[in-house]
């Protein structure tokens, strides 16, 4: 950690780490969005941010894809890696660390987590029998099975049976250290629907679960005994520890722990009981601070079904993103769907929404107010300080407000109430120009006047542009270039210190009478 990051609040935030058993559909970028939007927003905050993605590359599900690729699995996953990596770039994602379940820094501190909860009286041999989903990497419950035993999440996947020696983490021991934590925290699982789920699953009592396969060689062997791999889902969660090691520090519980507490673990609600179940209590075993919140968020659906590589409807990240560009991809799904619920992809929706609020509402009264500006206003800036504009003036009582109510929804991961909160700024600011028509004005001499709405409208802007940067940098790029300002919000290192929340989101301080260049539309309309 360099001196900087010592004085600074710190922000520590994962993704899952993906399964590499192909390559990211869409289900995996919307969180990765997500986390993104989030890291960048606690950036600009002024926090020292980690934001910990990676895959998982472990167990059976990879094994038998390999095989079934006619590669060996460290190959195969070498490949896949990089593919998301590849998306990750293509998003715009800034994330600080990417790690991969099979690196051997890994290992080093999985054993010694093993060692931890080993000491604590937490593992032991037993007998599992029970039915397995490949695809989920989980013993199910044979009531919650479909009928000739497929599993309810991959419908089209038969679970197996499985009588086997393996080892077992004593989770029942945890069941009311889980109950209180739950009780005293309620904004560990979120969003509250959620937690309802959780709470009910727990109170018919926790049983043990198993963290070792046999007949299985592609993962880590178990500390003390090679003829046992240790369970996927045991070494995949550790993976967000070994993710915060500094890359030249020994891997070792102590050097991440200067990053722990997990603030946030961004994830899907179909593995949400690894996260708020299974993960607090291994971290109770070996005496490790708990997340502080887990928050799982709903299904893309296509066509009302869930989105998913084992279904093969998924929609193509990559073409999406080369097609339109990482801000529309980002824009769409995280305004238009309410974070935690589930929501569905339709083209034409996502072409209207884009060219509607980016193209139009926002992009086009940059356009025009620039403009008139050069026009109205020699070449510059109106030349007017906020202070003179009256309280009363709309965008600049709207403007003074929605900074604040922005933050909280941001806190909140309410993506698309922050989005919609400065949607409506924009929106205000297009019908105060056409209601209070400038040009209207400068044709009567009304200098003043005409300085006044330009520059209520041109602060609007701004703030909404910087109000957005987090989820679509490129475009609040654009926007506060053209106003002048040398901000570049993919300046992941240095943006919170120029261009830090408290001054920036706040409605007043775009500089009178600079010279502008002439305006470039800053969002393209989509065509279909
Ligand atoms: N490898 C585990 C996670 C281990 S974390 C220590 C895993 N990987 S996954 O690749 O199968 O899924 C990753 C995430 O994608 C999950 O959060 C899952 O909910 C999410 N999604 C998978 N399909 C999805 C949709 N159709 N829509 C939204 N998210 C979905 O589970």
């Amino acid at each position: 950690m360099n001196q900087m990051d010592v004085k600074r609040e710190k922000f520590t935030l994962t993704t899952p780490l993906y399964y590499v058993n192909a390559l990211p559909h869409i289900g995996s970028a919307y969180t990765t969005m997500a986390a993104d939007a989030s890291a960048r927003f606690q950036r600009l905050q002024g926090k020292s941010v980690r934001l910990v993605t990676g895959t998982d590359e472990h167990g059976q599900k990879i094994q038998r894809t390999a095989q079934e690729a006619g590669r060996s699995p460290q190959e195969y996953c070498d490949e896949i890696a990089t593919g998301f990596d590849r998306l990750w770039q293509k998003l715009d994602i800034q994330y600080d660390r990417f790690i991969r379940t099979t690196d051997p820094r890994h290992e080093i501190l999985v054993k010694e987590f093993f060692q931890r909860v080993w000491d604590a009286g937490d593992i032991y041999l037993g007998r599992q029998t029970g039915w397995y989903c490949v695809s989920c990497e989980e013993f199910k419950d044979e009531r919650e099975l479909l009928e000739e035993h497929y599993c309810p999440i991959h419908p089209n996947k038969q679970t197996e049976w499985r009588d086997e020696e393996n080892y077992f983490f004593r989770l029942s021991k945890y069941q009311s250290q889980l109950e209180d934590l739950y009780a005293q925290h309620p904004e560990f699982i979120q969003p509250e629907m959620r937690r309802n789920e959780v709470l009910n699953f727990v109170k018919q009592g926790l049983q043990d679960f198993s963290i070792s396969r046999v007949n299985l060689d592609w993962g880590f062997p178990v500390p003390g005994d090679p003829s046992h791999t240790l369970y996927v889902w045991f070494d995949a969660l550790l993976g967000y520890i070994t993710a915060l090691v500094e890359p030249g520090e020994e891997p070792n519980l102590e050097n991440a722990a200067q990053w722990l507490p997990f603030d946030l673990h961004l994830i899907g609600k179909d593995i949400l009981r690894f996260h708020v179940v299974y993960w607090p209590a291994m971290l109770m075993s070996a005496q490790l601070p708990l997340p502080k919140c887990v928050f799982g968020h709903g299904f893309l659906t296509k066509d009302g079904q869930k989105m998913g590589k084992s279904l093969g409807n998924t929609l193509d990240p990559y073409q999406l993103a080369d097609r339109y560009g990482a801000d529309a991809v980002r824009y769409y799904f995280l305004k238009e769907i309410e974070f935690g619920r589930d929501g569905d992809f339709n083209h034409t929706r996502f072409i209207n929404t884009l060219n509607a609020d980016l193209a139009n509402d926002l992009g086009n009264l940059l356009n025009r107010s620039l403009n008139m500006s050069r026009k109205y206003c020699n070449g510059k800036l109106p030349n007017i300080a906020a202070e003179d504009i009256a309280d009363s003036n709309p965008l600049k009582q709207m403007g003074q407000q929605v900074g604040e109510k922005v933050k909280k929804a941001y806190q909140q991961l309410g993506y698309s109430e922050a989005c919609q909160a400065i949607l409506e700024l924009v929106r205000t600011g297009n019908k105060y120009i056409d209601e209070q028509e400038p040009w209207t004005l400068y044709k009567q001499k009304q200098q003043a006047a005409v300085e006044e709405i330009l520059y209520a409208v041109l602060e609007s802007v701004r703030v909404a542009a910087y109000l957005l940067s987090p989820v679509v940098p490129q475009l609040s790029t654009k926007i506060y270039q053209q106003l002048g300002w040398a901000v570049n919000f993919e300046d992941q290192a240095a943006i919170g210190e120029k261009a830090p929340y408290s001054v920036h989101s706040r409605w007043g301080i775009l500089p009178a009478n600079q010279p502008i260049e002439k305006p470039q539309p800053v969002f393209r309309r989509l065509e279909e």
